[in-house]
């Protein structure tokens, strides 16, 4: 027997208006995260590449996503995924030159697809010229563009490195240097002036390029405790993010100043936006960073971190949009990325995870603001077992396997179900990372085939997100009742309504109302009343 269920009275409620029209492209734009690395192999090396992505761009045309955000594209040491970077202003040869770059960009406008680029201002490769220069010459410029500390027995603080072990490592004449992340990452010293300048002709370099903005790596870093205090407490993964147990070393006043200055340059390129990534426990430090004068948008994680429940989830939709909502700012919602294990799995894997993941990929389209979707989600990917021998994840290696890495949900894209997924062309050289052999029946050309496969759900939801305006640019409210979530966006012309069942039973919920897309072939409603099955979503429009 169904459970009865009236969305009528209800447990939570919050109110969410966003700012006034009109309305810039990035409010409730849904960017698509390509991992440039895994996306597409035009050359044979097995290795993702920008003449790849350009030949993939009629499909995410296809799939109806606003934008693309690529992961760093650099010349890079190679030691963090890219996020090493060697030289901000140019192509890393793997992945092609900067007319592939410009091309790319030129694609992407005719097929109405806008591209942001991944900026890595905390800190640069070991092998940036900056930092070679600085190990050779103490008193050189350059040396001031970084953290070094005299030889000494003890480091000089207890900075822990998010990475694992001490943030200081020695230089060969026996100095102390700082790196929040791995050692082959070297922090920037912010404090220096040509370090902001270099920085502000690197966002010029690709504005000029036509790029439309920039996803802003650990822009809750770049400056640290002047006098390098010790942390309040050591380095302990929280939930949600970093708290006051680090606040010597991240969220500190002054980097505000620089996305004000960063702000100002995009301002002068129109439609263009910078998107933070903010990883901070009270969400209301990470809404600040996208108070009108600063960046457009900082990401929010909480839907990526949420467990199964109402409680939860309702609690990180309230709650963001509360906190961006202060500073007239859209959400930007996050349910994955390429740091964090794979929802299928993380919602429990197998046909359970991939229902849940389903009725979250409609939950996260309905809310109003920006949704970012990671390469691969579309497709319902799990999170990938990795031989340890060929990961490459410094969070694995650096904690001598203790960790398990993010390899898993970095993984080339299946397209087609030749033996090599249609990564690479055939006969090419083995992928960078292992493709299990299963993933053949995710691929995009047998999922596009069938009609209720979860990238026709997420093509479906993305034409129907851009149909009814009110679900991305409506007045929100979010409600749980029991096992069901709601959330209710009243906009101009009507009001939309998505319902996610998040327990173990079918329940039945009251609403006058139209289906119009649901995460399951199962649902069966009438004028009156849908009954949902356990862990779905369906979208409505009321009468
Ligand atoms: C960000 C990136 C992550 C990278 C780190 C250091 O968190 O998302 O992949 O390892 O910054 O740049
Ligand atoms: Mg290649």
């Amino acid at each position: 027997m169904a459970r009865r269920l009236s969305t009528a009275r209800t447990s939570t409620q919050r109110r969410f208006a966003l700012a006034p029209t009109p309305s810039p492209w990035w409010r409730n734009a849904v960017v698509y995260q390509v991992y440039l690395r895994s996306f597409a192999d035009s050359d044979g090396d097995g290795i993702g590449d920008l003449a790849g992505l350009r030949s993939k761009l009629p499909y995410l045309a296809w799939l109806g996503v606003d934008a693309i955000w690529i992961n760093p594209h650099y010349p890079s040491g190679g030691a963090d995924g890219g996020y090493d970077v060697v030289d901000y202003r140019a192509v890393d040869p793997e992945y092609g030159d900067v007319s592939d770059l410009e091309a790319l960009v030129e694609d992407a406008r005719q097929v109405g697809l806008r591209v942001l680029l991944d900026v890595v201002p905390n800190h640069t490769s070991d092998q940036h010229p900056w930092f070679r220069t600085a190990l050779a010459d103490p008193d050189s410029p350059e040396a001031a563009r970084y953290h070094f500390a005299p030889p000494s027995e003890e480091p000089p603080n207890n900075w822990q490195s998010l990475f694992g072990g001490p943030a200081w490592s020695r230089t060969p004449d026996g100095r102390w240097f700082l790196h929040l992340f791995a050692p082959e990452q070297p922090d920037l010293n912010w404090r220096d002036p040509a370090v902001a300048a270099d920085f502000e002709r690197t966002l010029r370099f690709w504005l000029d390029r036509g790029v439309a903005g920039f996803r802003v790596d650990v822009a809750y870093g770049l400056y640290k405790d002047a006098a390098l205090r010790d942390n309040p407490g050591f380095y302990a993964p929280t939930l949600f993010g970093h708290g006051p147990e680090q606040a010597m070393t991240w969220n500190q006043p002054e980097v505000h100043d620089v996305w004000r200055r960063w702000r100002e340059i995009c301002d002068e390129y129109p439609d263009t936006m910078l998107v933070g990534e903010v990883c901070l426990a009270d969400l209301d430090e990470v809404a600040l960073y996208s108070r009108p004068d600063e960046m457009h948008q900082a990401l929010s994680f909480r839907l990526l971190k949420s467990a199964w429940d109402t409680g939860s989830f309702a609690e990180a939709i309230s709650s963001a949009l509360d906190a961006y909502g202060r500073v007239g700012a859209p959400v930007s919602w996050v349910l994955g990325n390429h740091d964090k294990e794979r929802q299928v799995s993380r919602f429990g894997g197998g046909p359970l995870g991939a229902a849940r993941a389903r009725a979250a990929a409609l939950l996260m389209l309905a809310l109003p603001g920006s949704a970012y979707l990671y390469a691969g989600d579309e497709l319902g990917l799990p999170q990938a077992t990795v031989p340890d021998e060929a990961k490459k994840d410094p969070i694995f290696l650096r904690s001598g396997g203790a960790r398990t890495g993010r390899d898993g949900c970095r993984i080339p894209m299946p397209w087609n179900s030749s033996p090599g997924v249609g990564f690479s062309p055939d006969g090419a050289a083995e992928p960078w990372l292992p493709v299990p052999a299963e993933w053949r029946s995710y691929a995009v050309a047998h999922q596009a085939e069938h009609d209720g496969s979860m990238l026709n759900l997420h093509r479906r939801a993305l034409a129907l997100r851009k149909a009814h305006p009110a679900f991305s640019t409506g007045e929100a409210t979010v409600s749980t009742q029991g096992d069901v979530l709601t959330v209710r966006s009243v906009g101009t012309e009507e009001t939309v309504r998505c319902v996610v069942n998040m327990g173990a039973e079918t329940v039945l919920v009251r609403c006058r109302g139209t289906v119009l897309l649901a995460s399951t072939a199962h649902v069966r409603h009438s004028a009156r009343s849908v009954a949902l099955p356990p862990n779905t979503a369906v979208w409505l429009v009321e009468h």
